[in-house]
């Protein structure tokens, strides 16, 4: 019995014809848009549509920049940029309760998933396994320098990553100003307290 006995004619003859179209398909290829060559523009290709032959557009007005500071961009932030220690330097500016609020957005947003809302390094990823940071209110952290939580923010720290290409220098001294005032929220003597509110402190 022969392979054609086998098998019905019309299945057969289905299984030829569909052979022969994957074959001849396949030189379709190039003819469709490839996937890796798309119809979009690369970084400074050039462009018949726009004027000077460039693709890239000049940048509009109030363009916020993603990465500043001094710093080449980067994902760490420091490519190329000798480091300058200014780990003794104390806020270099008046903090006025704008700088706190802007402090406290900042640090919410950026320091809260590991040093936890008040900064005692419990945030939601230490909870799910992330090492813990330590706390912002043991003895040595409170009486290190400003400077020293700048630069942990501007190069980073063990392991943690430096934030240098997300908070912006103005943004790292209000952060530290906001941790200045978490420490101050858990170390506060009665006698610090102004005298109208130790009043209703000391007798609620
Ligand atoms: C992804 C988690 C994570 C985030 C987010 C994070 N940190 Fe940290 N931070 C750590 C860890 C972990 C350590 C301890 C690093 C080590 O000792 O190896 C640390 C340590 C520190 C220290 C202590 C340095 C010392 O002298 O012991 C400071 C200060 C600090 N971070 C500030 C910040 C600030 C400010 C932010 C927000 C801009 C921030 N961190 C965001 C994880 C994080």
């Amino acid at each position: 019995m022969g392979f054609r006995h086998c098998l019905k004619k019309e299945v057969f003859w289905g299984c030829i014809v569909l052979v022969a179209v994957l074959f001849l398909s396949s030189g379709c290829e190039n003819l469709m848009q490839d996937m890796y060559d798309q119809a979009k523009y690369e970084p400074f290709e050039k462009s018949e549509l726009f004027p000077q032959g460039q693709s890239a557009r000049p940048l509009m007005d109030n363009t916020v920049v993603h990465a500043s500071g001094g710093f080449a961009s980067s994902s760490s932030g420091r490519v190329g940029i000798k480091k300058v220690d200014i780990s003794g330097v104390n806020i270099p500016f008046p903090v006025t309760l704008k700088i706190l609020q802007r402090g406290q957005e900042r640090y919410n947003i950026y320091c809260t998933p590991c040093h936890g809302l008040v900064g005692d390094g419990d945030g939601m990823v230490v909870r799910r396994g992330f090492p813990r940071p330590p706390s912002y209110h043991s003895e040595r952290l409170r009486n290190v320098p400003d400077g020293h939580f700048y630069n942990v923010m501007t190069w980073g720290f063990g392991r943690m990553l430096s934030y240098a290409d997300r908070i912006e220098p103005q943004d790292r001294w209000a952060i530290v100003a906001y941790i200045r005032a978490l420490q101050l929220s858990q170390h506060t003597r009665l006698a610090d307290v102004p005298k109208n509110v130790r009043q209703s402190l000391e007798s609620g």
